[in-house]
Parts: structure tokens; sequence; C-alpha cells
């Protein structure tokens, strides 16, 4: 269901909390509003981590980001709103059809959802993909995944 069209990018390794954070860090530099990122991996894999580092470069403190596990989304004010959503507790279908995505998706802001399997039929046409893996009690394996060519910045 997910990585269609999707140009398959940066795989690294990262060996703490922090590192992973980093990572996250430069992949805020590509973001802008409308855009979604999706985060996959198991329990712990350091998905809430990694939004944490999205969160501190769009000027929110890691400190506002938990997970929404029981409010289905968070929303933080930053240089760009965040809509945070942890579907890991979605019901069914029925309780997915009543929250309205697209109003979060193609907005003002950027989204990014934990446990997107549970998206169903609203995958949206285009994403980040980042995936995480345990690779140890502290490395984890990130592969981010390109919704198109990454806009590289001029040196000049
Ligand atoms: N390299 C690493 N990257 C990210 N987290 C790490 C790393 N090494 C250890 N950890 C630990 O793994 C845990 C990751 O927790 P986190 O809440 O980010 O996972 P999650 O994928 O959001 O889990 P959940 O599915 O429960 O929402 C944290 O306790 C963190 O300190
Ligand atoms: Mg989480």
């Amino acid at each position: 269901m997910l990585k269609k069209k999707l140009i398959p990018k940066v795989s690294l390794i990262s060996n703490s909390e922090k590192e992973t954070q980093l990572c996250a860090q430069h992949l805020a530099t590509q973001l802008k509003a409308g855009d979604i990122v999706l985060l996959q991996g198991d329990l712990g894999a350091g998905k809430t981590t990694f939004v944490k580092g999205l969160a501190q470069a769009l000027k929110v403190s890691p400190k506002k980001v938990v997970s929404p596990t029981f409010v289905i989304m968070n929303y933080y004010k930053g240089k760009l709103p965040i809509y945070h959503f942890d579907l890991y507790r979605l019901g069914n279908a029925k309780e997915l059809d009543t929250l309205d995505f697209d109003e979060y998706f193609y907005g003002e802001g950027v989204s990014l959802i934990e446990w997107p399997e549970r998206l169903g039929k609203n995958v949206p046409e285009k994403y980040y993909l980042v995936e995480l893996q345990h690779k140890g009690e502290s490395k984890r394996q990130i592969c981010i995944s390109y919704p198109s060519k990454p806009q590289l910045k001029s040196s000049r």
C-alpha cells in the first residue's frame, strides 16, 4: 500500500536518540506547508523521537512533543503548524471515516503520522516515508524515501 511512486533515498544507522533527532532535523529543511511525513516502525522504533527532531527544527520545543495516543492528533504551533498523528489506537475503518484528514493534509501545516498503515484508503498521493528499524538497544536503521527528487539548496 505504501511506497508507491517513491524514490528510495537515504538509509543510515543512528546510534542514539540524539542522532535520530539530528537526522530528522535534516529532513525538516525540506518541509513546506502541505507536506506529509509517514513514520513507519515497530513499537519503540523511534517514530516519536524522530517527530521531536522535526518539531525542534520547526521551532517547537521537543518537550512539547508527546505521542498523541489517546487523542489521535496533537497540534504544535511552530514555524509551520504541525499536526502530529498517532493512529495506533484507531479502532476501525468507521472511526477513521470520522476524521477529516484532508483538512490537515493539504492545509497550511505539515502532517507527521505515526502508524500510517492504519490510514487505509486515506493514504495521500505524495508523502515522505520514514522507516525505522531496531538494530540493537540504541541502534536504529533509518530509511527516508522522498515523494520526488529533493530540492538541493544551491551553494551560491
Ligand atoms: N537510535 C535511537 N533512535 C531513536 N530512539 C532510540 C534510539 N536508541 C534508543 N532509543 C530509545 O527508543 C525509544 C523510542 O521511543 P519512541 O517513543 O520514539 O518510539 P515510537 O516508535 O514512537 O514508539 P510507539 O510505537 O510506541 O509510538 C526511546 O526510549 C529512545 O530513547
Ligand atoms: Mg510514538
